[in-house]
């Protein structure tokens, strides 16, 4: 792990632009930072998809085609503190819905805290957490002859480029059976106005989320990083329908990474790119699920037209 991150730093700063994944800002202070923007008041998106999960649990539950009488495994990819996931498992349970939940997690820490939360909120939930990678999670779980449903929420598709989220879509498609379904939550494109704030809030924390890559380099690659000399850049284009967040070189500036055994130059203005977050609408997630075997069921959005989740059929 160490090892791919000091192989990614290297390749990313040396290329032009430079570029580091996003992948790398979920180090346990990036995961309670993540934590904080979404409760921040710029940062819509948590909110939006809540309130789709609690007010809209019964019609979730019929556009997932489940039936009270026949077993299915709901499977989350990235469970996290399952907070918008709750409101739909306690509907479930209450109306005695025949189930096991699978949270999925790379973080054994977050699955466990989920898991405790679980037993005392809702007690007579089926919980088998799952540990490790999606796909090498599925893999595992894929054999079972029982129906299944794949929660992929908050817009974590968002994080990756149309190309790869196709790949992505289409693997969970190879894992599941005909009639199985994708419960897909993204964030819609809508004004700059709205969406540049959400990823530039002005308690600071997107900015120290963003500019925490910089202090994990720092602590684990040995490097030299000084943090008063970066700032936060993010930007949106309307036109793509991309937000995008960079770490911007405020003077001419060499760093040294030890571990790596190198120095990078920065000129003044200089950006290293940091993530993208993409926006949809129907066209682009039609355009995404073209090369995969889904079609899209149903789609529920918020009452502000902020946020959708897209309910997938495997064909
Ligand atoms: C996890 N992901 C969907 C978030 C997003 O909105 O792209 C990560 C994030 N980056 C900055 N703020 C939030």
């Amino acid at each position: 792990m160490i090892d791919q991150f000091k192989t990614d730093v290297e390749a990313g700063l040396s290329q032009e632009p430079k570029t580091i994944s996003s992948k790398y800002f979920y180090d346990a202070k990036g995961d309670a930072l993540f934590v904080e923007i979404m409760k921040m008041p710029e940062y819509y998106l948590t909110r939006a998809e809540y309130e789709i999960f609690s007010q809209q649990t019964e019609a979730i539950i019929a556009a997932l085609g489940l039936d009270k009488n026949r077993y299915f495994e709901l499977i989350e990819l990235g469970a996290g503190n399952g907070q918008k996931t709750k409101e739909l498992l306690k509907v479930l349970v209450n109306k005695e819905f025949d189930f096991a939940y699978f949270p999925v997690d790379i973080s054994a820490n977050a699955l466990s805290k989920l898991e405790d939360d679980l037993a005392e909120e809702i007690p007579l939930l089926n919980v088998q957490t799952q540990q490790g990678e999606y796909f090498k999670v599925l893999s595992r779980i894929r054999e079972t002859p029982f129906r299944k449903v794949i929660l992929f929420l908050g817009s974590n598709i968002g994080n990756m480029k149309d190309e790869l989220a196709s790949k992505f879509i289409y693997q969970l498609g190879a894992n599941l059976r005909p009639q199985d379904r994708v419960f897909l939550g993204v964030d819609l494109i809508k004004p700059k106005s709205i969406i540049l704030p959400a990823y530039n809030d002005k308690a600071g924390i997107t900015e120290a989320f963003n500019l925490n890559l910089l202090h994990r380099i720092n602590r684990e690659l040995d490097a030299n990083f000084d943090l008063d000399k970066f700032r936060h850049c993010p930007e949106y284009s309307e036109r793509d329908g991309i937000a995008k967040s960079f770490i911007e070189s405020k003077i001419d500036q060499t760093v040294t990474i030890n571990k790596v055994n190198k120095t990078f130059q920065f000129k003044k203005g200089e950006r290293i790119h940091t993530e993208i977050s993409r926006k949809y609408n129907d066209e682009i997630i039609k355009k995404i699920l073209l090369s995969t075997d889904f079609e899209i069921l149903d789609k529920l959005t918020d009452s502000h037209g902020y946020f959708a989740d897209y309910v997938l059929n495997r064909k």
